[in-house]
This record gives structure tokens, sequence and C-alpha cells, in this order.
């Protein structure tokens, strides 16, 4: 039935210039919100909410585990033991720094972020927040050390939002029981397209994804509806609600800001970049980059992987051309480094691109048509979690060359690295059963193995 599906999808789909404009176009679940109560706060006095975590160090022996207790900030310390010590005797405790934050004419919780250090690799530890009958428990599992030849598996999810659509996306995620860290591609609660930004929406997204994230570590970038800019209501400040939640470790990397930060984790290299703060030459991103790419160490981590939300290879109507600008400073550093993977959202559905650069393009020179280009990063946008804002179902009518496979669906990718040669990519929409994939590929590593690998998009069952 699925394969019937999917093989119909394939057959339907155009084909032009080489790339494949699949005509499977449909929304699973509506992209309409959950309501507030369905997402209520775990029962019991002051009892810890909207938990989650995500790497705390460069290297991936430290966690930083945030939650949010609305009444009072007390206790402010979690406790956690390795979960081989099953009845917790050697037990750590570790105190948060607490922050509050008011948008407009509402008043966060207490927001505690606290930094566990000094972790073994590839261990399972338990973790508890609160205390007495509103004690609540927690796991996690830290990644194998930093090495050239690790697998690890990542899940890939973008603007998800808070809707029936979202929580298809996650549970799909979930269910396919593979992700070990959520690469998440920004834009997050979209309390912003609400009266007032209205903060309880970020809330309900903490709640709503602590099945996830207090488990797993996603690491964090910002989109636009992070931004929060709304000098309307007399709120000025850049990414106030995100910054007091989300807490990230950039300072790790020498970064002097969260918006931009790498970490190392199993055998890849991920650089964070913000599509929102400068980026031309001479800003603090610009040259922080610079540096950032002169220490990666493709004998340590050959997988180099960029996460930024605003995609530079977009053939989507929505959005067109908005990454252009991020694409003529950076695109030179990334072809020069032969990045592996760019990872992008902003765009609500799915697109792969060809290994493609157009740095030859100078303005004068009328050379404006991207090429083949074995050391370029393949480009793709996985802004298709299922916010309220909906599907992109409107792509570009001629399918530019640089274009492989993009579909109007909602869904989740995951990248499985095998080693330093090889990684399976997968993409998952939403209106399949998990084990189905839209659109997989065998990525070659770009230093190790450069190799061309066939654009050619299947269909397939990968369970
Ligand atoms: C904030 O103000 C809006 C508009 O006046 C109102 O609808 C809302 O209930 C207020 N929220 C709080 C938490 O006071
Ligand atoms: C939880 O603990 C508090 C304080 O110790 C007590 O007053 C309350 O009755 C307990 N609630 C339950 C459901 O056990
Ligand atoms: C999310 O989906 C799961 C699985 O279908 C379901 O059990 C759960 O109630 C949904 N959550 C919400 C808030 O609708
Ligand atoms: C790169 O990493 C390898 C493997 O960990 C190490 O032996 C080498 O010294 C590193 N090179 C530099 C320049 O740090
Ligand atoms: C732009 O490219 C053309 C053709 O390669 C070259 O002649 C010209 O010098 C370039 N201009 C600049 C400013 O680099
Ligand atoms: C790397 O992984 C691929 C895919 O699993 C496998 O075919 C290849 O033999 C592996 N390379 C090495 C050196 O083990
Ligand atoms: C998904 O596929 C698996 C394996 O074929 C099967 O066991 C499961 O029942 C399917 N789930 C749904 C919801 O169709
Ligand atoms: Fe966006």
């Amino acid at each position: 039935m699925w394969w019937l599906i999917t093989v119909l999808s394939f057959l339907l789909g155009r084909v032009c210039d080489g790339g494949i404009t699949s005509s499977y176009i449909r929304e699973a679940a509506p992209s309409t919100e959950i309501p507030k109560k369905d997402f209520p706060p775990p029962s019991g006095y002051n009892a810890p909410e909207q938990v989650h975590i995500t790497q705390g160090d460069q290297i991936g022996r430290s966690v930083i585990v945030s939650w949010v207790t609305p009444v009072n900030k007390h206790p402010k310390y979690m406790t956690y033991w390795e979960a081989n010590d099953k009845d917790g005797i050697k037990r750590n405790r570790v105190r948060s720094k607490t922050t509050t934050y008011r948008y407009y004419n509402y008043s966060s919780g207490y927001i505690h972020h606290a930094t566990i250090n000094k972790l073994e690799y590839n261990t399972k530890y338990m973790y508890e927040l609160g205390k007495g009958n509103n004690t609540r428990r927690f796991w996690f599992t830290t990644p194998p050390e930093v090495g050239p030849d690790v697998p690890y598996t990542f899940g890939i999810i973008g603007d998800l939002g808070q809707t029936h659509a979202s929580n298809q996306t996650l549970e799909h995620y979930l269910g396919s029981r593979k992700g070990q860290t959520v690469l998440y591609l920004g834009d997050f609660s979209y309390a912003d397209v609400h009266p007032y930004h209205d903060n309880e929406k970020w809330d309900t997204f903490g709640r709503f994804v602590e099945k996830s994230n207090a488990y797993e570590p996603w690491i964090y970038i910002a989109g636009n509806h992070e931004l929060d800019f709304a000098p309307e209501i007399d709120e000025h400040s850049l990414f106030k609600p995100y910054k007091h939640r989300y807490h990230v470790p950039f300072r790790a990397s020498q970064s002097t800001s969260p918006l931009w930060y790498s970490i190392k984790r199993a055998s890849a290299h991920i650089i964070v970049l913000s599509s929102y703060s400068a980026f031309a030459k001479y800003t603090p991103q610009y040259n922080w980059l610079e540096q950032e790419f002169a220490k990666v160490n493709r004998s340590e981590t050959p997988w180099l992987i960029i996460l930024l939300h605003s995609p530079m290879y977009n053939s989507n109507n929505y959005h067109f051309m908005e990454g252009e600008g991020m694409r003529v400073v950076f695109e030179p550093w990334f072809v020069k480094y032969k990045v592996d993977l760019v990872f992008s959202g902003h765009v609500h559905s799915y697109e792969r691109s060809e290994r493609v650069s157009n740095v030859q393009y100078n303005i004068t020179d009328g050379l404006s048509t991207p090429v083949k280009d074995p050391s370029a990063p393949v480009y793709i946008t996985v802004g298709d979690g299922g916010n309220i804002e909906g599907i992109a179902d409107s792509f570009t009518e001629h399918q530019p060359d640089y274009s492989a496979f993009r579909e109007a669906s909602f869904g989740h990718a995951l990248l499985e690295i095998k080693n330093r040669t090889h990684a399976f990519y997968n993409w998952h929409r939403n209106q399949d059963n998990v084990s189905v994939s839209g659109d997989s590929i065998w990525f070659y590593n770009r230093y190790w193995f450069p190799k061309e690998e066939s654009t050619y998009s299947s269909s397939t069952k990968t369970a």
C-alpha cells in the first residue's frame, strides 16, 4: 500500500532539468494550533516543567539542563547520577542560575539553567528536578568520545510550532527511535504570531517538546520567530524570550554571542549561524566564522555541518532569495573548507540541492548561474515541522538545475553518520509510516571521500 503510493508519487513527480518536483503534496494533519489547555503543566505545587537539555561544552562531556518552576525559584538545584548506579547512591547536585523576564504584560516563571560538567562519554545518566512529591525524573545518554569513525545519528527538525501537524512530526521522529540528538533549525513556538506575542505560547511549546528534549539534546539555532522585536508594545530587545529560555555553550567556541557557536559531537563538527544578526565583513559573526573554519580538524571530526535558518538555495516562492545576502558573504568559505551539508529551515516545505556553488559570480561578470561543484555542500531545507503558518506549496515554476528534489509536505529528516566516509540521509513525510523514506541518499564525505553522489532521489523503505 505505502509502496504503491510512493512509487506513484515518484512517477507523478515532474522531472525537469534533472530535478524532481514531487507532486506528493498533502498535509497529513491540520496546521492549526493545539489549544493551550491541551499542554497542561505537570501536577503538583511548583512542579518543574518545560525541561530541556543541550550540549554544554565543545566536546560533549557537559550538558545544560533547563527548566521552569512557575511559583517560586526553589529548589535551585538538580541531582544526577549514573544510571547503572541503580539506587542513585552516588548522587551529585548542581545549582542552577535562575532568571525571569517580562514581555509586554506577561511575566515568566523562574527559568533555571544548570550546567553539568565532566560527564563520562557514552554513559546514561538519570536526573531529578523538584522536591518531595513534586520530584520529576528524566535521563539522557552522553555521546561517544569525539573521533573520526564514530557513528552517530542526528534528527533534523525545523519550524515546528505547536499544531496537530507539529505533534505528528515529533511523534514520527520519536517513533523512528533512531535519533540521538536533534539539530533544531529555528522558529520554535510561533508565539509572535499571536496578539502581544502571547508568551504563554513559549510555555506550552516547552511542555510540548519535553517528551523529546528532556531526554536528548537539541542543538538550537534562532529563527526569525525568535526575534520578538515589537516596538509597538515597547519590546525592543531582540531575541528576548529565546535568550532567556534557551542557553547554548557559545563561549566554549570563543563566540561572543549565543546566536552563533559551534560544537563537536561524535564525528561531526557543527557550526550554528544566525541569519538575523549582522554577518557582513568586519562584523563579530564574520570574524568569528573566519577563525572557526580555520580550527576545524577533519582528522578528528570528518563531518562538517552548518545550521542556519534562512536557506541559501531555495526554489520555493516563499522566502525566495532571502538567504542571498549571507550566501554572497559566506559561500566562498563553505566551498573552500569543503562543508559537507548545510541544513536550513524557514521555508515550510522540503528541498535538497545538488552540490553547486555560485562563487564565480562577482556582479560584473554575468556568471550568475550556480554550477556543479564537488567541493560545495548539499543544501537541505527541512522547514517542514508543521507550524501554524501552514505549508509552503508554491515552488518556482521552472525547477532550477541546482534543485535535486523538492516536495511540499511536512516531515523530519535523519542523518545517520556511519564512519568518516559514509552517511545515510533520509527524509520522512508525515503521511507515511515512519519506516518509509520520502527522499534518501548516501552522502560521501567531502574531505575523505569526495566522490560524486547519485542525486537520484528514491522513495524507499528504510526499516
Ligand atoms: C495582556 O493584555 C491583553 C490585551 O489587553 C489581554 O488580552 C491579556 O489577557 C493580558 N494578559 C495578561 C497576562 O495580563
Ligand atoms: C505533597 O506534599 C505536600 C507537602 O509535603 C503535602 O502537603 C501534600 O499533601 C502532598 N500531596 C500529595 C498528593 O501527596
Ligand atoms: C500527540 O500525538 C500523540 C500520538 O498520536 C497523542 O497521543 C497525543 O495526545 C498528541 N498530543 C496532543 C497534545 O494532541
Ligand atoms: C587533528 O586531529 C588529530 C586526531 O585527533 C590530531 O592527531 C591532530 O594533532 C590534530 N591536528 C591539529 C592541527 O590539531
Ligand atoms: C569579475 O570577474 C571578471 C571575469 O572573471 C573579472 O575580469 C573581473 O576582474 C572581476 N571583477 C572583480 C572586481 O573581481
Ligand atoms: C563506511 O560505511 C559504509 C556504509 O556502511 C561502508 O560501506 C564502508 O565499508 C565503511 N568504511 C569503512 C572503512 O569501514
Ligand atoms: C508501520 O510499519 C511497521 C513495519 O512495517 C508496522 O509494524 C506498523 O504497524 C506500521 N504502522 C502503521 C501505523 O501503519
Ligand atoms: Fe522562519
